[in-house]
């Protein structure tokens, strides 16, 4: 019997063989198109090459793509389990021609696939082609021949296939396969058509057209081709079942189920383990392309496909936590053809573990209500919107898990009372906010994000995807439209842009659409969940509505995740060299360059910087991958994560590990709660050096740092300055210290003799000495010294008071225009003469007031150094006058 890896196989080698590329599926989140929630068909990743928008280096493909319908327009959630083959997670084998093969090559493939490869009796196909398609209908005659009444013309939709209300579109042919009579059921067409009898194995789509928003209907610019079969269809088919529940893979799944839950598979619990075994395949797919699950998005989709799987979980009376244990069955089972599965492995079960017993610890108590309020019902059909309401909101129900447990009592839920309780929920909440001060001008994000949702960041693993504009802000209040020139700001269902927040600054970048171009300046984050583009439009008008790339300025990204990444590392170094009393005080993550703020008493030492630095290089030569998980805020804590003090952190907590670690309790370096960007792996930061360290306040010290290509220049520029320095010096770089010493040296000394040239020239020159005088009886030298320096003025006045032996000194050196003025007075006459009084006198001719001292010396200083020698005859006027 051929397993399902077989058929995926034989598939994919067909159409290689058939000069196809293999392409390997694309994740589940689209990033090409923001207005489909999860990829739901092949031909999603190629939407572009259809409509000749991307253009590739071949134009035949085929793959294996993997799907998710659960929310949003396509959502089979509700039935699946109940019915043989609805799915929320299922594999799409497909074979695409972008403009080359058309509808004949189409068929002939198909067919001698299906016949020949897969050897399946011809006699038990039937094919459908559009009522107006003759060509699809004389080719199927020709190539299968088939007999007319197998050939099924079908005028209605069914037989027109569009991605969605816009984008590539065009008439299909269906193929059939007739399960026989035993089973009820008719061909297509026929009254009997949903039987499980005749199921459609195999989409052809004949792409033609593009669906324009506007409505109006487009030709590609090339006939192509796009076909989808779904793999558990065609497996179920060829394992001889028409339930896709018995092939192969979802037998190993939901035996799994019945030895984890130990309940045996009976009529009863089928749904159950059925429900388990399809949740598993998309909760884990999902996890695995980086959905986690939330309350908003895709996030929430996620959340309610997993806590869907887990009620049946318990339904099925299973005592431990039951999802995460199968984790490992599906990545033996499915992880060789997707082997992101297996790489992700450990993810996925720490997420499903952490969300069931979180479920499980709501579940007693959210059930016993709900079965209160049931009693209560008696005969009545319909639960109260507020009790969906209560058990959503306090025990975390979504709707359609409440509505699937009243399912087997033929009970609804009054889904208008669930809305307008949640309306009214919002309103008291949104009051409540309004109390917090800076409401007014939060206002206009508000209502954006209550009528919107928040925005969806996908820029931790792309900087380039589609999204839809909800809402345009300009000057604080919404518009329509914005035209060239004019400044906007943007928000759009999903972003890859990083709004500002955790110290990291915002993106950067462009962001184009139909005729319309913007530039993004920054972008905010705002109401804690709106990523607000601060754009300006530099072509056309940008409207709501619009889809638009957007692009993040990729380059600038990577210096920020740098920058991030190199702060995290920081902060453990620190922590080990200086002590754990070192905390986080403040962040700024910016392109070019980081700041740290920590708490530590003094300054760190030359030698605790070069410690610091080269430990950080270390670590970032290591090379260890960044690993992100999502945990509950507990878990976190107790596997090491450093949460900031004072930060207000959520139920779940996004954690950040880096960096190898060699004790088992703590197996990374560094561990932080962190929603900002990181390098992928450790040696992306390539360089790491700290250029600055200094005081914020007392206790806290800041450090600066760069990395990457920054640090580098800045080593550069480093060394070039060195080598400057020596060439200046004629010297090697190595002796560039001790050379600048020796000149230290040199000038100490040369100043020192420069000092006493000066002062002898000033007094005079020669070997006689200053001049001196006698006024009424005393001697006296006042000299103006040009050239001297206040501070030298004391010693040339004791020098000069010693050769007078008894006398007055006056010296003023006169330098810049201003003027200082010293006094000396030999101790034989401090009782008649003050110099203290002297240099008043002094001073005041200067234009200056005061001085200080003591009788035999007093200082004072004066603005007027042209009026020196006044100075001097003043003093002179003054002894003379006793
Ligand atoms: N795109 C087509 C489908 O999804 C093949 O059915």
């Amino acid at each position: 019997m051929a397993g399902a890896n077989d058929i995926r196989k034989t598939f994919l080698d067909f159409f290689a063989a058939n000069g196809h590329e293999r392409v390997p599926s694309a994740p589940l989140v689209p990033i090409n198109d923001p207005t489909l929630m999860f990829t739901n068909a092949g031909m999603v990743p190629f939407k572009n090459l259809f409509t000749g928008a991307e253009k590739r280096d071949y134009v035949r493909a085929v793959s294996s793509q993997k799907c998710v319908r659960a929310g949003g327009k396509h959502n089979d959630l509700d039935n699946v389990g109940y019915t043989a083959r609805h799915h929320t997670f299922f594999e799409m084998l497909g074979n695409f021609s972008f403009g080359d093969y058309f509808k004949e090559n189409a068929i002939e493939f198909a067919w001698n696939l299906i016949t020949k490869e897969y050897g399946i009796n011809k006699d038990r196909l039937t094919v459908t082609v559009f009522h107006e398609d003759d060509e699809a209908f004389a080719l199927w005659k020709k190539i299968a021949g088939l007999p007319d009444e197998r050939i099924i013309r079908i005028a209605t939709s069914d037989n027109f296939w569009s991605m969605g209300d816009t984008g590539p579109c065009g008439p299909c042919s269906e193929i059939f396969y007739d399960h026989g009579d035993h089973i009820w059921g008719g061909p297509p067409g026929s009254p009997e058509e949903d039987g499980d009898r005749f199921v459609e194995i195999w989409n052809l789509v004949f792409m033609q057209f593009e669906q324009l928003a506007s409505g109006e209907r487009i030709n590609l610019p090339k006939p192509s081709i796009d076909t989808g079969m779904g793999l558990e269809r065609i497996a179920a088919v060829m394992q001889g079942t028409h339930d896709n529940y018995e092939i192969d893979t979802f037998r190993r799944l939901i035996e799994a189920s019945v030895e984890v839950t130990g309940a045996k598979e009976t009529e009863k619990t089928r749904a159950s383990h059925r429900v388990i075994a399809d949740h598993l395949r998309a909760c884990s797919f999902l996890i695995a392309d980086g959905v986690l699950p939330s309350n908003e998005g895709r996030g929430y989709v996620l959340r309610r496909i997993m806590r869907r799987a887990m009620r049946h979980a318990h339904l099925l009376g299973a005592k431990d936590l039951v999802m995460y244990q199968l984790a490992p069955t599906l990545v033996s089972e499915m992880g060789q053809a997707y082997p992101e599965l297996g790489r992700a492995q450990r993810l996925i079960e720490e997420t499903l573990k952490l969300e069931e017993a979180r479920f499980r610890q709501m579940l007693d108590k959210g059930l016993k209500l709900l079965e209160d309020e049931l009693q209560e019902l008696g005969t009545d059909k319909v639960l109260p919107g507020e009790v969906a309401f209560k058990l959503y909101d306090t025990y975390g129900f979504p709707l359609d898990l409440t509505q699937d447990h009243l399912r087997g009592q033929e009970r609804t839920v009054d889904v208008d009372g669930f809305n307008a309780a949640m309306a009214e929920q919002k309103a008291k909440a949104r009051a409540a906010w309004a109390g917090s001060g800076d409401a007014a001008t939060e206002q206009v994000w508000f209502d954006i994000q209550e009528e919107k949702g928040a925005t969806e960041f996908v820029g931790y693993s792309t900087e380039v995807a589609e999204g839809q504009v909800v809402a345009l802000v300009k000057d604080g209040k919404r518009v329509d439209s914005a035209a060239a020139g004019e400044d906007v700001m943007v928000i759009t269902n999903q972003t890859p842009f990083y709004g500002e927040s955790g110290g990291q600054m915002g993106d950067t970048g462009t962001m184009a659409g139909e005729g319309v171009k913007l530039s993004v300046s920054d972008t905010l984050k705002m109401v804690g969940a709106l990523h607000v583009h601060r754009a300006k439009v530099e072509e056309g008008t940008v409207k709501v509505g619009d889809a638009l790339d957007l692009l993040v300025d990729g380059v600038r990204r990577n210096k920020l995740r740098a920058n991030h990444s190199a702060t995290h590392v920081l902060h453990e170094v620190l922590r080990r060299e200086l002590g754990e009393h070192v905390t986080q005080k403040g962040s700024l993550v910016a392109p070019d360059r980081l700041r740290f703020d920590i708490s530590h008493p003094k300054a760190l030492t030359e030698d605790e910087l070069a410690s610091v630095e080269r430990e950080v290089n270390r670590i970032v030569r290591e090379n260890a991958d960044v690993e992100t998980r999502l945990l509950s805020y507990d878990d976190a804590i107790e596997a090491g994560a450093m949460a900031l003090f004072g930060e207000k952190y959520g139920d779940e907590v996004r954690v950040v590990s880096m960096g190898f670690n060699e004790t088992k309790d703590k197996p990374h370096y560094s561990v932080e709660l962190c929603g900002g960007t990181h390098v992928r792996r450790l040696g992306d930061i390539a360089l790491f050096t700290i250029i600055g360290e200094s005081a914020v306040s007392a206790g806290v010290r800041r450090i600066e740092a760069l990395t990457g290509a920054a640090a580098h220049e800045h080593l550069v520029h480093q060394q070039k300055l060195l080598k400057e320095a020596a060439a200046q010096l004629k010297a090697a770089p190595s002796d560039v210290p001790e050379r600048i010493a020796a000149l230290q040296a040199d000038r100490k000394t040369l100043e020192k003799d420069l000092a006493e040239a000066r002062k002898k020239a000033a007094l005079g020159g020669g070997a006689s000495g200053p001049a001196v005088k006698e006024v009424a009886g005393v001697k006296f030298i006042g000299q103006v010294l040009d050239g001297v320096q206040a501070k030298d003025l004391r010693g040339m006045a004791d020098d000069a008071k010693k050769s007078l032996g008894s006398g007055v000194v006056a010296f003023i050196a006169a330098n810049d225009g201003k003027a200082a003025i010293l006094v000396g007075v030999t101790d034989d006459l401090t009782s008649k003469i003050s110099a203290v009084d002297l240099v008043r006198v002094g001073a005041e001719a200067l234009g200056g007031k005061g001085g200080g001292g003591r009788p035999d010396m007093a200082q004072a200083g004066g603005p007027d150094a042209d009026k020196a020698s006044d100075a001097i005859a003043a003093i002179e006027a003054a002894i003379s006058a006793g």
